[in-house]
């Protein structure tokens, strides 16, 4: 039985082959997700993937290809894409840890991938799938690191890129990826809620190949991280696995990865999720938070500072409250001052992270702080973007200028100010030394 695509709805469960270009269920419209074979022995596989990390190979040298038999969509190794993606460390961050009032806390810093986010780990086989499947171009709408991501990934492997945002509302970190990597880039004024809705009428129309994280080879790339982090950790898995969540596609990717290694045999515990949203973006917040509300009731206009997860109808979220229930998890909503101030304190750990990231510390405290987390949990979190993504940001923090969306001035309250000075080595001494 080779892999498939299979309806993620439990009432439909249609299966199809994974050479079809679609990315919802043609018989009743509900997510997809892909499907393999029962995979090898488990000891086996540990050994194997271990043995990898001393190889030349591209594939092997690649933090996602390494685990390919827990992604197994892909017959012809010659189509696949990679720029040597994952491979992202396992951070301590002492200080970051007492400022949630843990004992200790691991950051999984995604933002160390070839272009500087998680998404590469999803879009090296999105990409191979375009390969694979002979298209020629590729879309996608995007707060800002998917396009970055698929400019990369589409140029390296001679597609032609073309890319979607919403303007005004990226940071500029990110657009300017797209464009040096190539992309033909359009700004759209609409918000990425409704430019979805726009790319997906174009993908059909002019048979673009759409590579949004709907598309469920995306989400098997993603899955890697989960791997990758439990063999950095000799499988021994965490108590909470913490994530920002704005689609929800790496929520789903998480929670199907976690599942699958704990059926394979490789881990066995289930870490919890615990998914971090903004205040002005958290449709999944309350649903997760409204007794007896069943369906995802979109917020029409998204706001926060963090414009990676400014996403009001995140697209993933049937599959996301399936694997945060599984998983035994939580939601959790932070406000923009939690996030500027736990993004400052990672920073100060010496790790950095752009503002979408920064809702996990900020979310763990909060989490603490209820007694949901206990002090000496064993926690990792995933920081999902380079710090140098949204320079803009940063420097409006430290300097006193960061406006919230409402227009609230958000307080500098670790902000570190350049000291302007005279060219004169007395006078800095004097500062220095007093
Ligand atoms: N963190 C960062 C840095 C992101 O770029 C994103 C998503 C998320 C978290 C949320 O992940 O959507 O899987 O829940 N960025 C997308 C983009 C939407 O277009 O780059 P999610």
């Amino acid at each position: 039985m080779p892999a498939e695509l299979v309806c993620f709805s439990e009432r439909c469960r249609a299966r199809y082959p994974v050479t079809e270009v679609i990315y919802n269920c043609p018989r009743c419209g509900g997510l997809l997700e892909t499907a393999y074979p029962p995979a090898a022995d488990a000891d086996a596989l540990r050994t194997l993937w271990r043995e990898r990390r001393l190889s030349n190979a591209p594939l092997d040298q690649s933090g996602v290809w390494r685990y390919r038999e827990f992604i197994p969509f892909l017959e012809d190794p010659a189509q696949v894409v990679t720029l040597r993606e994952g491979n992202t460390p396992l951070l301590p961050a002492p200080r970051a840890a007492r400022y949630a009032g843990l004992d200790a806390i691991v950051f999984k810093h995604q933002g160390f991938n070839p272009t500087g986010s998680f998404k590469d780990n999803g879009m090296t086989c999105g990409a191979s799938q375009a390969v694979r499947l002979g298209m020629r171009r590729v879309a996608c709408v995007s707060t800002g690191n998917t396009s970055a991501s698929m400019a990369a990934y589409a140029s390296a492997a001679g597609l032609e890129p073309i890319i979607f945002i919403p303007h005004g509302n990226i940071a500029y970190g990110k657009l300017a990826q797209a464009l040096e990597y190539g992309a033909r880039t359009f700004q759209v004024e609409a918000n990425f809620d409704q430019i979805l809705a726009l790319v997906r009428t174009l993908a059909d129309r002019l048979g673009i190949y759409l590579l949004n994280s709907i598309n469920p080879f995306r989400i098997e790339g993603q899955k890697t991280i989960m791997a990758e982090m439990l063999d950095q950790r000799d499988w021994n898995p965490p108590d909470w696995v913490v994530l920002p969540g704005g689609n929800l596609g790496n929520t789903s990717a998480f929670g199907k990865g976690l599942r699958e290694l704990h059926a394979m045999g490789l881990i066995r515990k289930m870490p919890k999720l615990a998914v971090i949203q903004a205040e002005g973006s958290a449709p999944f917040f309350t649903l997760t938070h409204t007794p007896g509300m069943q369906e995802l009731d979109p917020v029409t206009h998204p706001e926060t500072l963090a414009t990676a997860i400014k996403i009001g109808d995140p697209v993933s979220w049937p599959k996301a409250l399936h694997e945060v229930e599984a998983s035994g998890g939580v939601v959790e909503k932070v406000s923009e001052q939690e996030i500027a101030d736990a993004k400052a304190v990672i920073g100060a750990s010496g790790v950095g992270c752009e503002p979408a990231s920064a809702a996990t510390l900020a979310g763990i405290r909060k989490l603490r702080a209820a007694g949901v987390m206990r002090a000496d949990a064993d926690v990792v979190a995933v920081l999902t973007g380079n710090v140098l993504k949204d320079p803009d940001y940063i420097y409006r923090y430290h300097t006193g200028q960061l406006d919230g969306p409402d227009g609230r001035r958000i307080e500098a309250t670790f902000g570190n100010q350049p000291t302007v000075v005279p060219n004169d080595a007395g006078r800095i001494a004097a500062l220095l030394e007093g």
